[in-house]
């Protein structure tokens, strides 16, 4: 596996690996992405095989912009609108297939609708505008590992099953796009991500939220119910306002609480865009020997806690193969 800094040569080298089916990793702003051709079934094929999916989910597509998902998906005045406010950026929407559609169907997992997003990373775009197709990504690390924010954490998942990491340096977001699906009544989040509800709804007024989503810290109590996603090796605590010694502490804020075996802040100044962009690097920070747990601090549900805390769930959430032991 190569590992190359973003320059002219080397984004054509990796868009000529796309057109040949192989894959690359490469950058957004949310994630790091394991790129292959939306179009060639068999590239997408490499897609799951390379992450070790046990099943076939729908993948996104990403594009340049509204005039390249139009090739590919009915477009609506909605999807016009908040392509408007949030193209490029961290907005994934789910919107027909449109006739005659070259997405693969296995990445949209036989599905009628596609899920498609333009990425505002510069090198995705170079990327995107090389390789001339779109490209299916979904983040690049082994199925159920926590999604990659740096290019070493690709590496240290993949390993030689990508050919090419594109290094672009760390991701600014850093947790996944929003995913809204937008042919349903009332367009609905899937997926709360870097786009908040609140700036959505901004612009189309009030979404519905997919039942998998709780709308208030209840429901944080009950992780037992999630599919195990972001998952660290470590049990992951909740809701920690006070820690043991055996623990690793991840607090938000000025308000620390003490004793803990190691301590990251994932804002001091309580920041959630700070946070968000910490959020899987520093989980992976107190994933290591000598950690009996990881106890997080709890993070407010509004805005972007929302992705935080949907991903910090997930990460706490036992997947039931007892691999924690
Ligand atoms: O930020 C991101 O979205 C990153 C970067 C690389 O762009 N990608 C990413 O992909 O997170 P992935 O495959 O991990 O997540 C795709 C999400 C899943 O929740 C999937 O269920 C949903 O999008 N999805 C994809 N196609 C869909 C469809 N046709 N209908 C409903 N949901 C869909
Ligand atoms: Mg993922």
């Amino acid at each position: 596996m190569k590992v190359a800094l973003p320059s002219a040569e080397t984004v054509a080298e990796a868009a000529s690996l796309l057109r040949d089916g192989k894959l690359v990793a490469f950058p957004t702003e949310t994630v790091y992405g394991l790129g292959g051709d939306a179009t060639n079934e068999r590239a997408v094929a490499a897609i799951f095989e390379a992450k070790g999916r046990p099943q076939f989910n729908p993948l996104i597509s990403h594009v340049l912009d509204a005039a390249g998902a139009r090739q590919f998906v009915r477009w609506s005045e909605t999807a016009e609108r908040l392509a408007v406010r949030f193209w490029p950026g961290p907005l994934t929407l789910v919107l027909p297939r449109a006739e005659g559609s070259s997405i693969s169907l296995l990445a949209t997992a036989g599905l009628d609708t596609v899920a498609i997003r333009a990425p505002s990373h510069p090198v995705a775009q170079a990327l995107i505008r090389a390789a001339g197709r779109p490209i299916a990504a979904p983040s690049a690390n082994r199925s159920g590992a926590v999604s990659p924010t740096r290019a070493e954490h690709v590496a240290e998942s993949l390993g030689e099953r990508v050919p090419m990491i594109l290094d672009g340096g760390p991701c600014l977001v850093g947790v996944e796009s929003t995913v809204l699906d937008l042919t349903t009544a009332t367009p609905t989040l899937l997926r709360p991500g870097g786009a908040t509800r609140e700036a959505i709804e901004q612009v189309i007024g009030p979404i519905a939220l997919s039942d998998a989503i709780p709308s208030g810290n209840a429901a944080l109590k009950s992780p037992g119910q999630l599919k195990s996603h972001y998952a660290p090796e470590r049990p992951v605590r909740l809701d920690a306002t006070s820690v043991s010694p055996d623990e690793g502490l991840l607090a938000f804020g000025p308000d620390v609480p003490a004793g803990a075996m190691l301590t990251y802040n994932l804002s001091l100044t309580g920041d959630l865009a700070e946070a968000a962009a910490n959020l899987f690097t520093l989980l992976r920070a107190l994933d290591r020997p000598g950690i009996g747990c990881i106890a997080v601090a709890p993070i407010p549900q509004t805005g972007l806690g929302l992705a935080i805390n949907d991903r910090l769930r997930r990460a706490a959430a036992d997947d039931g193969t007892g691999r924690r032991g």
